[in-house]
C-alpha cells in the first residue's frame, strides 16, 4: 500500500511515497530555515506563503523520485495539528484536493505520532522488536514530551515541558552566544570535543518526569555576560569561551533529558525506547540515550526532523486501524495526542 505524507505545520514543506508504513520510495524536504534565520525564528506569515510556493514542487518532486504518479497512490496522509495555523493549512488544503480529485482516502495525523513513527522507517518494527509498552521521548521544537506508548495509537503522555521545549532552548542558547539559528546543529557542533570548565543547573523537579529549560537559558545569558560573550561581542568573541558554554549547556540539556527517558522506562516497565524530533538529531543525546537498559531505536537524523516520511507512516498505521477523516478534516493548531 502507498501511502502519500504531506507535512507542513512549520517551516518544512516535504512530502514523501511511503510503502506499507516502512519503507521510504522517496522523501522531499523543502526547508525555510534560511529564510526565517534572518529573524532569528519562524515568522508564522512567511512560513505559510513559502509553504505556498513550495507544496505543489514538492509533491511532484516526491511522486517523481518514487518513480509513481498518483493513480498508485493508495492513501493520503497529512500534518493536522499542532502546528502554526496557516503553515498546517497549506498541507490539509492540498490533501483535501488531492483526496477529493482521486478519491482516495484521507488520513489526519498528529504531528508528534509522525515524530514517532519516524522510528518505523529503520528497517525494523518496533511494534515486534522489541515491542510494546514503548517509551517514546519527542525532543523538538516545539516539544520535550515523554510517552508511553502500549500499542498502535495508544499514548499516555507522562512527561512534558513545563516551560520551553528542548530544540527552542537550543535556540536561544545558539542566540545568546551568536551562533545563528537554529541554535542546535550549530551549538552541538560548536560543543564538540570540548568538556567545559564549569557547570550549568539542571533542574530535576524532584521525581516528576516533566522538564523546565527556562532557568538553564537564563544561566546560559548570566554566564555569557560574566564571560563577556553577551552582548554580542563587537571584535567577534573569545571562540573558546563561547565553547565552553555550548558545551556546558549541551551536557546540561542531555543530561536531564536522557537520566529522566532512562527513568521513564524503568518506571513503565518499558520494552524499548524510541526518539523522535529535531533535538533527537543530537549525537550527545543519542548516545546518551543509548545507555537505556532496553533496545533504543534512533531514526537517522534527517527523518528525526520534520519530514513527510514520517507522516507517510504514521498515516498508513491509522488507517489500517480504520482512521478515516473526510472532507471536514480542518487544521488544528493545538491537537491533542491520542
Ligand atoms: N543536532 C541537533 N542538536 C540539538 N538540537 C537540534 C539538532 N538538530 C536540530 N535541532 C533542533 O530541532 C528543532 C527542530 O526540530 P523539529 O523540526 O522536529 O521541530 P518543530 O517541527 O519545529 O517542532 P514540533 O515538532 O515540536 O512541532 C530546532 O529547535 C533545532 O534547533
Ligand atoms: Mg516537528
Amino acid at each position: 500500500m502507498l501511502v502519500l505524507g504531506i507535512e507542513s505545520s512549520c517551516d518544512e514543506t516535504a512530502a514523501a511515497v511511503v510503502e506499507d508504513g516502512i519503507r521510504v520510495l522517496s522523501d522531499v524536504v523543502s526547508s525555510q530555515v534560511a529564510i526565517h534565520a534572518r529573524y532569528g525564528g519562524v515568522v508564522p506569515e512567511v512560513a505559510s506563503r513559502q509553504h505556498l510556493l513550495q507544496i505543489v514542487p514538492v509533491l511532484e518532486g516526491a511522486l517523481a523520485k518514487a518513480e509513481v504518479t498518483l493513480d498508485a497512490i493508495d492513501v493520503v496522509a497529512v500534518t493536522q495539528g499542532p502546528g502554526l495555523m496557516g503553515s498546517l493549512m497549506v498541507g490539509v488544503n492540498t490533501a483535501k484536493a488531492i483526496a477529493y480529485a482521486r478519491d482516495l482516502p484521507l488520513v489526519g495525523v498528529h504531528h508528534l505520532e509522525g515524530h514517532t513513527y519516524a522510528a518505523w522507517l529503520g528497517g525494523t518494527d518496533p511494534a515486534v522488536d522489541p515491542g510494546f509498552p514503548l517509551i517514546v521521548l519527542i525532543a523538538s521544537g516545539a516539544h520535550t514530551d515523554l510517552i508511553v506508548m502500549r500499542g498502535h495509537g495508544d499514548y499516555e503522555v507522562v512527561g512534558r515541558t513545563r516551560d520551553d521545549a528542548a530544540g527552542e532552548a537550543f535556540d536561544k542558547a545558539g542566540r545568546i552566544l551568536g551562533l545563528g539559528y537554529p541554535g542546535g546543529p550549530v551549538v552541538q557542533r560548536t560543543a564538540e570535543g570540548i568538556t567545559p570548565s564549569f557547570k550549568l543547573p539542571r533542574a530535576w523537579l524532584g521525581d516528576s518526569l516533566d522538564f523546565s529549560f527556562s532557568g538553564l537559558k537564563t544561566a546560559v545569558l548570566h554566564k555569557a555576560q560574566e564571560l563577556g560573550v553577551y552582548p554580542a561581542p563587537e571584535a567577534g568573541a573569545d571562540a573558546t569561551l563561547v565553547a565552553d558554554i555550548a558545551a556546558a549547556f549541551q551536557d546540561a540539556v542531555v543530561d536531564v533529558i536522557a537520566t529522566k527517558a532512562i527513568a521513564a522506562v524503568k518506571r513503565y516497565g518499558a520494552k524499548g525506547l524510541v526518539l523522535g524530533g529535531g533535538v533527537s538529531a543530537n549525537g550527545p543525546l543519542r548516545e546518551a540515550c543509548r545507555q537505556a537498559p532496553v533496545p533504543v531505536i534512533i531514526p537517522a537524523p534527517k527523518l528525526c526532523t520534520d519530514n513527510g516520511s514520517m507522516i507517510g507512516a504514521a498515516g498508513y498505521y491509522r488507517f489500517i486501524r480504520g482512521v478515516t477523516h473526510g472532507m471536514a478534516l480542518d487544521a488544528t493548531p493545538s491537537l491533542a495526542l491520542g
